[in-house]
């Protein structure tokens, strides 16, 4: 037996300008739209893989072991690299958060993209990004764009194999000194995971056609504004976007709310900031919290009011950050 070689990498989670709210395909996870996002700086995750000669996967999370959802999960996407590998060995997976799961914070984006890169070193494959990214995919929609760094943007793609359903960088976005001050209205993990969520939605919502059909012309109009740097121009988009896709998920039978009393409050302080002259605009994912995009300059004074608000516990500033990288590979 040759020692398990374990290699280590980090992402950081992205937060979506222009939503990922529907699916094509459900097996291979193709994404019914294309999508658009900003890479963090923090709000990652820190995941080490070693194959060995364990009889099954081990997944350990901020130091506990993974329940079997998670675990599954988590194996099911290694049968995917072991294939790829030709490899028969089992996995210790070893994956950190840097904000606690119980959060609500964690995401599958910076933990399917570090797995994806961590796993498939560790299986001796150096993957060209775009792979990668597909490869991501598979495991969250969301983690394909955490591969790349900064503003990204995530293909629909039209092959039925998946290849063309990959996230590529913008580097028109590159040293664009924005920020999102990511507003926690609530601990504990969301009532309804982001899966099941958007597949309700799209069988049960009237709005949920509706809701894709605007996705291409949102991109159009983000990809622009990013072009040009105009935030106002751009958080036009992202305030859209996500109401959009929430209208979407309320109007679904029953009703997915992902919001609560303070979610609504730190939108409505995001507005009168707006209506005082600071160019700031929320996103909200799925779940309670609120993002708030704005100009590097004014972030303080933004997660300042924003903590300020009634039943917000906290307001973490976040900026544009790298993709997904390798930072140990022992032995290599
Ligand atoms: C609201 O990527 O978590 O954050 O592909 O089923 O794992 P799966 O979904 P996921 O969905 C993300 C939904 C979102 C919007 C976005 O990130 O684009």
């Amino acid at each position: 037996m040759t020692a398990p070689k374990a290699v280590t990498a980090v992402a950081g989670t992205n937060i979506a300008l222009v939503k990922y709210w529907g699916k094509r395909d459900a097996a291979l996870n193709l994404p019914a739209a294309g999508s658009l996002s900003l890479t963090l700086d923090r709000l990652g995750t820190r995941t080490t893989v070693a194959f060995d000669d364990g009889d099954r996967d081990r997944f350990v999370l901020d130091g506990a072991p993974a329940g079997d959802a998670a675990t599954a999960r988590v194996s099911a996407f290694l049968d995917r690299v072991r294939a790829r590998a030709a490899l028969a060995r089992r996995a210790l997976v070893q994956s950190e958060n840097s904000v606690p799961t119980a959060a609500g914070l964690a995401s599958s984006a910076s933990g399917f993209a570090a797995l994806a890169l961590a796993a498939t070193r560790a299986a001796g494959l150096e993957l060209p990004a775009p792979e990668l990214s597909a490869l991501a995919r598979i495991g969250s929609g969301s983690a394909a764009r955490s591969i790349f760094g900064g503003f990204v943007e995530m293909a629909r793609g039209e092959s039925a194999d998946g290849s063309d359903a990959i996230a590529r960088a913008m580097p028109e976005g590159d040293g664009w000194e924005v920020r999102l001050c990511v507003a926690i209205t609530a601990v504990g993990p969301k009532a309804i995971g982001s899966t099941a969520a958007m597949t309700h939605t799209a069988r049960t919502s009237p709005f949920y056609d509706a809701w894709l059909a605007g996705v291409p012309g949102d991109l159009a109009a983000a990809r622009a504004a990013i072009a040009a740097r105009h935030l106002p121009a751009l958080g036009a988009v992202v305030e859209r976007s996500a109401l959009r896709m929430h209208a979407a998920a309320l109007a679904a039978d029953p009703a997915i709310i992902y919001w609560n009393a303070a979610t609504l409050a730190a939108m409505d302080c995001v507005h009168t900031l707006r209506a005082r002259g600071t160019a700031v605009f929320f996103t909200i994912d799925a779940g309670p919290h609120v993002k708030a995009l704005c100009r590097a300059a004014d972030a303080d004074a933004v997660a300042e009011a924003l903590r300020a608000v009634p039943g917000v516990i906290d307001c973490l500033v976040a900026a544009p950050g790298p993709g997904a990288r390798v930072v140990e590979a022992p032995g290599r």
